[in-house]
């Protein structure tokens, strides 16, 4: 049987379709010799069951914590440990079997195991399948600041599976709808036809499949213009600086937030006039709104000062401009942050 990629991002191929006519014959035309899954305590549940036949050799498995509070360097140092005990040579394949955290924290120790080994992404979160697993970039936060470690490093390959989502708990896939609402705010507005006036209680049942090659297509079209993130790639961070910053403090709270509710809040919150509207209407019915006690304005600010995109001591957000397609940078104060949370926290909805 040929297979056909639905993308190919340098050269590696990404599927979305069933893992048995995806991934099964893609591993028969490979000579790893041998295989690591990596799994957290939800996948290892929900997800393994269906990739362990899909095996053509023996193989092991690693179950680590689940949550985004793990994706640290002990939790590398308990993987990279696992690699030693199974004597993973440059050979081997290490299939990162999860959400983002596993897909980025996974890609990572296989990147800097022995300078690098072959792996694979297998989503199984809708935020993974649509954003995380594209584009190379993997890592961990360190002291609480989000990916600050990590590297670009592309996979063998990716699969997106959608009937992964059926065990997707609502909260975890209305995380993922950002991300794909993202995507069709800075580059396609026919994905975002699927979500105009839509009820919350349908979301399960649109059309998946089609959604996910929709949302993946804006992915890796800007990441294969600017894969090292010197300036379209910018679009992606939309909401992203305000977000990163929110899920970041609230992750040390008892009341934390998903990277998809923290990156809806910091696009509603970094998109202009224009815009603003438009943006927040097909929001809302998934995002409810947020407290953000002024108190924890000054904090939020500090966490932005470690963002990626700064220069010069600024907090450098990027902001659309004509959406879809352009985004401009703009460099802000402190005060003027206080004054983005504050409109988030009068816009009614
Ligand atoms: N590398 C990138 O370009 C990129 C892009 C966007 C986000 N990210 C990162 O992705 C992470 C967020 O990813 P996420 O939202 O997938 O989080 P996650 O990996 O924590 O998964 C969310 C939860 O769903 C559970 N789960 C996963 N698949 C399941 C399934 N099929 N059935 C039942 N439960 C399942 C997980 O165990 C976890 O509890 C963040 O760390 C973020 O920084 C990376
Ligand atoms: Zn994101």
């Amino acid at each position: 049987m040929e297979l056909n990629p639905d993308f190919t991002w340098q050269n590696s191929p990404i599927f979305v379709g069933s893992l048995a006519e995806t991934l099964g014959p893609w591993l028969k035309e490979q000579s790893y010799s041998q295989i690591l899954v990596l799994t957290d305590t939800n996948t290892y549940v929900h997800c393994l069951p269906s990739l362990k036949d899909l095996l053509p050799y023996p193989f092991h498995t690693i179950q680590i914590p689940a949550g985004e509070q793990h994706k640290n360097l002990e939790t590398c140092a308990q993987i990279w440990q696992q690699l030693l005990h199974y004597k993973l040579d440059r050979k081997s394949l290490l299939i990162n079997l999860g959400g983002g955290v596993i897909g980025d924290m996974g890609g990572f120790c296989a990147a800097t195991w022995k300078r690098g080994i072959h792996f694979i992404q297998v989503p199984t979160t809708l935020l993974a399948m649509t954003d995380a697993a594209i584009g190379g970039k993997t890592g961990i936060d360190f002291q609480g600041i989000k990916n600050t470690i990590g590297v670009f490093q592309t996979p063998a390959a990716v699969f997106a599976d959608p009937a992964f989502l059926n065990t997707l708990p609502n909260r975890e896939f209305i995380s993922g709808l950002a991300e794909v609402l993202k995507h069709g705010f800075i580059g396609d507005p026919e994905l975002l036809s699927n979500f105009a006036n839509l009820q919350p209680a349908v979301l399960r049942s649109l059309p998946w499949p089609q959604i996910l090659i929709q949302s993946i297509a804006v992915k890796v079209r800007v990441v294969t213009e600017d894969p090292k993130e010197n300036g379209l790639r910018m679009l992606l961070n939309y909401g992203h600086t305000i977000g990163h910053a929110l899920e970041s403090y609230f992750l040390e709270t008892n009341t934390p937030l998903t990277h998809g509710e923290a990156i809806a809040i910091g696009m509603i919150c970094e998109t202009p006039a224009p815009h603003h509207t438009q943006v927040t209407q097909l929001l809302a019915p998934f995002f409810p709104k947020v407290p953000i006690p002024k108190e924890t304005y000054n904090s939020l600010w500090q966490l932005m000062q470690q963002d990626k995109k700064n220069s010069s001591g600024a907090v450098r957000l990027a902001i659309p401009d004509e959406l879809p397609y352009t985004m401009k940078v703009l460099d802000i104060t402190e005060p003027q942050l206080g004054n983005l949370l504050q409109k988030y926290a009068v816009t009614e909805f």
